[in-house]
């Protein structure tokens, strides 16, 4: 808590649409404040907001590109200076452009990594002077199954987050004696904005049922609370069962 807000303050990158979106709802109705982050969608990410608010929840809206450190700079300062504390990130921002290595341009493989990992790392050290100084805090970092299951044309995506899923380890192993938890969670196929898309090609009879937004943000919410207190630098798979019931024989979900 702080002096500005008698409510825990949380950021959510990604927080105009999909599993964001679900997540700056969920942990607004738990009564956190929330500090919904998004790039381009003004309509989507005001939406969300007003939901928010219709239901009380508490909700600031920000547009950075998680990418570019001095908008990280600028957004987490900003966000500092409103509510006085942040006491859980969470990095859900993501993009997929699925291609195959062979096709893939340099700038197309980096614009992945940048968002998908760089973009976290520029977030956690952004909030981790607070997080030290308040010796409280949850960062939680949405990755994927694909780490484990990639589809062909995911060598990027599937690296970013594996990327990701090892930087929540690393930062788990720095700064875990000081209060602060760092998890991640690894979503299976989740109808959102970014399956649209594929979702034809993915098929959908087999296997699990998709997810929607709503099944992730239980996971998020217990984590980012006090209960998950003991629970440190782990992947937490939500995925309805798709890695445990996938086809055997490495044609992957
Ligand atoms: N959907 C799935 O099946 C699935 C499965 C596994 C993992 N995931 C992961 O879950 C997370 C959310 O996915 P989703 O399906 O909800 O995606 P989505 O519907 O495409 O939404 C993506 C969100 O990320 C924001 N964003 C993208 N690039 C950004 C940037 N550079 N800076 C700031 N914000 C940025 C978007 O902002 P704008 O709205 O302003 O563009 C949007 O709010 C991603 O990390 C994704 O990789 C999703």
């Amino acid at each position: 808590m702080t002096a500005l807000t008698n409510r825990r303050v949380a950021v959510v990158t990604g927080g105009s649409r999909g599993i964001g979106a679900a997540i700056c709802r969920r942990l607004a109705a738990d009564g956190l404040s929330v500090h919904l982050v998004y790039r381009d969608a003004d309509d989507a990410a005001k939406r969300v907001a007003t939901e928010i608010e219709a239901e009380g929840g508490e909700v600031f809206v920000h547009r950075a590109d998680v990418a570019e450190e001095t908008e990280v700079r600028t957004l987490i300062g900003g966000i500092l200076r409103q509510s006085g504390a942040i006491h859980v990130l969470v990095n859900n921002a993501g993009i997929i452009d699925d291609r195959l290595l062979a096709l893939t341009k340099l700038a197309q493989w980096e614009r992945v990594l940048k968002v998908n990992l760089t973009g976290p790392w520029l977030l956690s050290r952004a909030v981790l002077p607070t997080m030290l100084e308040q010796s409280w805090g949850r960062i939680i970092n949405i990755s994927s199954n694909s780490v484990r299951i990639p589809g062909a044309g995911q060598t990027a995506y599937a690296a970013s987050k594996g990327g990701l899923e090892a930087l929540t380890r690393g930062l788990a192993m720095e700064v875990g004696r000081k209060g602060i938890r760092i998890n991640t969670v690894a979503p299976g196929r989740v109808r959102t904005d970014m399956t649209d898309p594929v979702s034809a090609q993915l098929g959908g009879n087999e296997g699990p049922r998709w997810g929607v937004p709503e099944d992730l943000s239980g996971m998020v919410a217990f984590l980012a609370g006090d209960e998950a207190d003991y629970i440190q630098g782990q992947t937490f798979t939500v995925d309805g069962g798709r890695l445990v019931m996938r086809p055997r024989g490495g044609k992957g979900a």
